[in-house]
């Protein structure tokens, strides 16, 4: 089979002033994703390159980086699917880069932590006795469960128009997380991601060109995400819609039945 050709972005803060492309021959074989690429590169002609990977299989979200000018991640993208003997390599853009391939995701995860990614309960005194299941329908799940897919991985943030032209903004990622938990009847902080996402660096500022939702490699749709957010905030905003009162205190054990229920805020597919 032909040797690949992989152009890989190296820096090495503190020596390099900036980034430059190195070249590397990596032989061809069947199956050969990016990632085994640059395993190759590291087991075999420099120890030095750095990148980040774990799972190699689409599941832990930390090997995205900049293929051929479109972000993916490198241990689900078969060399044979680029159509190309040269693969070209950098590390995400919209994120600083820490060395090589490694990107600072920091802002990602501060971006996520500040729009409260987790069910908030108004009362939690059933929580602390753990006497009562909190029953979800099947009608209840669909209307987040896409969004749930979410492996943290940034490439959404990464194809952002929006994100590469304004730091602050909040992104597709921490958006659809915060409509994820919005939308879930069990949780009772809306109100306070609405004051969150409405922000001069909020939801507002999505233009819905959609580049995230073709971005991400789990199927997660953050552009429709954050238009479904978009319309939950007009309609608390104006009160033609409320969300329904969260499903607590749950139901004992012994007594609870499964609930089929639609809420008010599903998502529409
Ligand atoms: S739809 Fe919105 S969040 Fe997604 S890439 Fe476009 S501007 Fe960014
Ligand atoms: S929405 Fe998709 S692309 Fe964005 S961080 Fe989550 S899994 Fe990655
Ligand atoms: S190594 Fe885990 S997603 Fe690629």
């Amino acid at each position: 089979m032909q040797d690949l050709t992989f152009r890989v972005q190296r820096y090495l803060p503190g020596k390099d002033s900036k980034p430059y492309m190195q070249e590397f021959t990596v032989p061809m074989r069947q199956g050969l994703t990016v990632l085994d690429g640059l395993i190759y590169i590291k087991e075999n002609l420099d120890n030095t390159l750095s990148f980040r990977s774990s799972c190699r299989m689409g599941i832990c979200g930390s090997c995205g980086m900049l293929i051929n000018n479109f972000p993916m991640l490198a241990c689900h993208t078969p060399v044979e699917e680029l159509n190309t003997d040269t693969i070209t390599v950098k590390s995400l853009p919209n994120f600083p880069i820490i060395r090589d391939l490694v990107a600072d995701l920091d802002p990602l995860f501060e971006k996520h932590r500040s729009i409260d990614p987790y069910i908030v309960m108004a009362e939690t005194g059933d929580l602390n006795k753990l006497t009562a299941q909190f029953l979800q329908s099947g009608e209840e799940l669909q209307s987040y469960l896409q969004f749930a897919y979410c492996v943290k991985c940034g490439l959404c943030m990464a194809a952002c128009p929006t994100v590469s032209t304004d730091e602050f903004f909040l992104g597709p990622q921490p958006l659809c997380q915060g409509y994820r938990y919005c939308t879930d009847r069990r949780d009772t902080g809306a109100k306070q991601r609405f004051e969150k996402a409405d922000s001069g660096h909020g939801v507002w500022l999505c233009h819905l060109a959609g580049a995230c939702s073709e971005a991400c490699p789990k199927g997660v749709d953050p552009a429709l995400a954050i238009q479904l957010l978009k319309r939950a905030m007009v309609f608390d905003s104006l009160r033609l819609r409320k969300k329904p009162e969260p499903a607590t205190p749950a139901q004992p054990i012994a007594e609870s039945k499964p609930k089929i229920e639609v809420p008010e805020f599903t998502v529409k597919q």
